[in-house]
């Protein structure tokens, strides 16, 4: 059976790049291999929530989880600060980790860039602590979205840098995973980039039937295709791209014939792209909402999920102190 470990940051709702960039895949996954999924709570304090804020929104993530369709019988949940072993394990990693390659990274220079008053020292280490949480459980696979890939690569650097170092094998090289064709970016309804948290351009799984129509129709078009077969722009080539992730093969396929011949009315495909989109969140978010009233259910599956996946971490945080020459005095 295979490890299969992942995450999502705790800092809203989850949005439709979360889940199908990811949860789909946890939810696929959990059956056939030995799954770890936790709530990414300490990497959330890069953005310095309020304290009043951060359990809230640990639990509604939780209840996404659950709503959306992940069975804590089968897979181990669990919020991530409930397993503290992962920070001594970040800590151990990040000795052979250098300021330079972090300096590097894609996602810590994209924030520098657009937070330059919020350069602190986690958003350096945040790959350190994200491959200490897929090492921490020695993961063969880590279902994520296409904005993972780099920080997968370097999880694969420092487990091959650790066994090289200390003449063992003992990390695994976690491959990033996603059924189907390649990690998936899911695009915003703003005309450009990613659907994100931070981008205002997001669908969310808690999102009623009237908002999600009122986004829909408002995402941003151009005044149409004045010849057969061309070329998209970017705001269009987004929303086929949410139609084919979201609507039947059929539908996506009517409307792109439609764009070709240019006949295409994007009023009515933003209409059937609502309905669709509906037709996933609406029975979703009727479970996340019976959920989120049931605090004692919300408490037992994460108090229950900790001990499962402390118990894993424990193991390794001893192999770890073994191999690199902890001992304990007697
Ligand atoms: P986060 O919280 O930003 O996103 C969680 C997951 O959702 C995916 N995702 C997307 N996929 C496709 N299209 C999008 N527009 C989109 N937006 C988000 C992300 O790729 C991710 O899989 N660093 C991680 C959290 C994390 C983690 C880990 C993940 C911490 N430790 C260990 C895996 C393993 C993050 O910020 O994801």
């Amino acid at each position: 059976m295979e490890k299969v470990v992942s995450g999502i940051r705790s800092t809203g709702n989850l949005h439709l790049g979360n889940y199908f960039g990811a949860l789909v895949n946890f939810i696929k996954m959990q059956h056939e291999n030995n799954c770890f999924f936790f709530i990414a709570d300490y990497h959330s304090l890069t953005t310095h929530p309020d304290p009043k804020t951060l359990n809230g929104n640990v639990r509604n993530v939780l209840s996404e989880y659950l709503g959306a369709g992940l069975d804590p019988d089968v897979a181990t949940l669990y919020v991530q600060s409930d397993v503290p072993e992962v920070t001594e394990l970040s800590l151990l990693l990040s000795m052979h980790t250098y300021v330079g390659e972090l300096e590097r990274t894609t996602s810590f220079k994209d924030k520098i860039r657009k937070h330059p008053d919020n350069v602190n020292a986690g958003l350096l280490t945040y790959p350190v602590l994200m491959a200490a949480d897929i090492l921490l459980h020695r993961a063969d696979r880590v279902p994520v979205g296409k904005d993972q890939e780099q920080h997968l690569e370097m999880t694969r650097k420092f487990a091959r840098r650790f066994n090289t170092i200390y003449g063992v094998d003992y990390f695994p090289e976690s491959q990033p995973y996603t059924f189907g064709k390649g990690l998936i970016k899911v695009p915003g309804l703003d005309g450009t980039g990613k659907m994100g948290k931070s981008e205002g351009n997001g669908l969310y799984l808690i999102d009623d039937d009237k908002s999600i129509r009122s986004k829909v129709m408002k995402a941003v078009t151009d005044s149409g295709p004045t010849k057969p077969e061309e070329p998209m722009t970017e705001p269009i080539s987004n929303i086929f791209k949410l139609m084919e992730i979201i609507s039947p093969e059929d539908t996506h396929k009517f409307y792109l014939d439609k764009y070709n011949n240019c006949e295409i009315r994007y009023g009515d495909m933003k209409k059937q792209l609502a309905e669709d989109i509906i037709t996933t969140i609406s029975p979703i978010r009727e479970r996340i909402l019976e959920i989120r009233k049931d605090t004692d259910y919300l408490n037992k599956v994460a108090r229950e999920g900790a001990e499962k996946a402390k118990a894993s971490a424990q193991k390794t945080l001893s192999d770890v102190r073994e191999i690199m020459g902890f001992s304990k005095f007697k």
